[in-house]
């Protein structure tokens, strides 16, 4: 059985059971569940993914991380999670995200999710460029 729903304190260390984190990455999962912003997908009762969903790319809805456990990538799982960052948005509004140009799994997986590339900059992580996503109506067709 999956659910979705957010992250409480008492979770934190759930969620960051999901995949390897070093220490930075610990740090934003706390700083997402505190703020409300950590969407964790539970299979059978194991945390099997999260994603952190927030306004921190010029305010616009973001997805601004997604993470399956290794032990159950390719289930559907990702996918499932974008979905619902996607429910979360209005039709009409913006919803942003990014990767990088090495993330072969979600280069295949934005575009059959209506996401669009719009550019990507460098610097970020060296050598691999952020690519940024958008999903949105009112992009021409
Ligand atoms: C990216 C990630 C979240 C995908 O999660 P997932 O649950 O394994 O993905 P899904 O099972 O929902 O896959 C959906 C589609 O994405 C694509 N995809 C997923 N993994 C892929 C892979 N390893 N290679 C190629 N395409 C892949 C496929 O099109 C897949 O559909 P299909 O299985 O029907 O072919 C997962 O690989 C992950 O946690 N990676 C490490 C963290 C990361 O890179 N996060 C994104 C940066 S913010």
């Amino acid at each position: 059985m999956r659910e979705i729903r957010l992250a409480t304190p008492a979770e934190i260390d759930a969620v960051i059971g999901i995949a390897p984190a070093g220490r930075e990455r610990q740090e934003a999962i706390a700083e997402w569940v505190q703020a409300g912003q950590c969407h964790v997908l539970w299979q059978d009762g194991m945390a099997a993914g999260y994603t952190a969903f927030t306004r921190s790319f010029f305010r616009s809805a973001f997805i601004e991380m997604l993470v399956v456990s290794p032990l159950t990538r390719r289930q559907g799982i990702g996918r499932t999670l974008v979905e619902h960052c996607i429910g979360l948005v209005p039709a009409d509004e913006k919803l942003w995200t990014s990767t990088n140009e090495s993330n072969t799994p979600m280069r295949a997986l934005l575009p059959q999710l209506g996401f669009v590339y719009t550019g990507q900059f460098a610097g970020l992580d060296e050598g691999d460029p952020e690519r940024i996503y958008l999903r949105w109506s009112g992009l021409p067709d």
